[in-house]
């Protein structure tokens, strides 16, 4: 079943006046609709299984924890509705450039051509700093090992190395960014980065930009970006949506998930 045959059964289900959004939430991030038999659709016959983005074709690189999942969703989701063409995505925090290359692996896979940004601190990034913007994983390999690798898949890319909060507004001063269609904030964590990170990205939305901010810490609502993203769930000028799954990190009972905002006259 592809996207398509799968938004056609869910606005069906609605127009039965199932409430979608409970069977959505209850299953977690996305829901394959099956019917037990297709010429008598009843809302009781209705089976409601998973349905990741693997099986639905696409090729994910390894995911840092499954809420990653959501980011080949709404990328595909974006793709749907969207002629082909150019599409600009940028990521504040590019790590290891794995992430960078399944979205580009995915837009191209839809005949649209990728222009990827990326940013980060890389071999810059201190152990006290990683401690500061609430860092999990290990450090970033090297600029120019990224950049290499990137490098050799031929699509476009821009890598920017440096903390996004000074280098960030000076690419947009210098109209070195056009806007975006796609952003991931998913640099550097504490309340201070993810607020600077905002103010500049706000800046480079269009009407039907996508933002994805990972880190919705769940268990603690000081910290990170929550704060930032609460303020912007009460913006009339936002539409903001906490996404399933959620990882939960056993050891230290952190409840980790991703929210998504558009603007509300998307
Ligand atoms: C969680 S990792 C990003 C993971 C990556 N987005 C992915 O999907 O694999 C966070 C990254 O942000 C970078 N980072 C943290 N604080 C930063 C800052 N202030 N400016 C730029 N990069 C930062 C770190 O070096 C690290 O590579």
């Amino acid at each position: 079943m592809n996207i398509q045959e799968f938004r056609y059964e869910f606005n069906v289900l609605k127009d039965q006046g199932m409430d979608v959004n409970k069977v959505k939430k209850s299953q977690g991030f996305a829901v394959g609709i099956f019917f037990k038999n297709e010429d008598h659709v009843r809302k009781d016959e209705v089976i409601v299984d998973l349905l990741y983005p693997e099986d639905m074709g696409m090729k994910l690189p390894k995911l840092r924890g499954k809420r990653y999942r959501q980011l080949y969703m709404q990328l595909s989701r974006f793709l749907d509705d969207r002629p082909r063409g150019l599409v600009n995505i940028l990521e504040i925090g590019t790590y290891d450039g794995g992430t960078a290359i399944g979205l580009m692996d995915l837009c191209h896979s839809r005949k649209c051509a990728p222009l990827y940004t990326g940013i980060d601190l890389f071999e810059s990034m201190s152990k006290e700093r990683q401690k500061e913007e609430i860092g999990k994983s290990k450090m970033a390999p090297s600029f120019n090992k990224v950049e290499k690798k990137l490098r050799d898949t031929n699509y476009k890319f821009r890598l920017f190395h440096g903390d996004s909060r000074q280098i960030l507004p000076e690419i947009i001063l210098h109209g070195l960014l056009p806007s975006q269609d796609f952003i991931f904030i998913d640099g550097g964590h504490s309340v201070e980065t993810v607020k600077s990170d905002w103010s500049c990205v706000r800046s480079l939305m269009h009407k039907s930009t996508v933002v994805l901010f990972d880190d919705y810490y769940h268990h603690d609502e000081n910290l990170g970006p929550r704060p930032l993203i609460d303020e912007l769930r009460s913006d009339p000028a936002f539409k903001v949506e906490l996404l399933d799954p959620i990882d939960t990190i056993t050891k230290s009972g952190m409840r980790i998930g991703m929210a998504k905002l558009v603007q509300a006259n998307s």
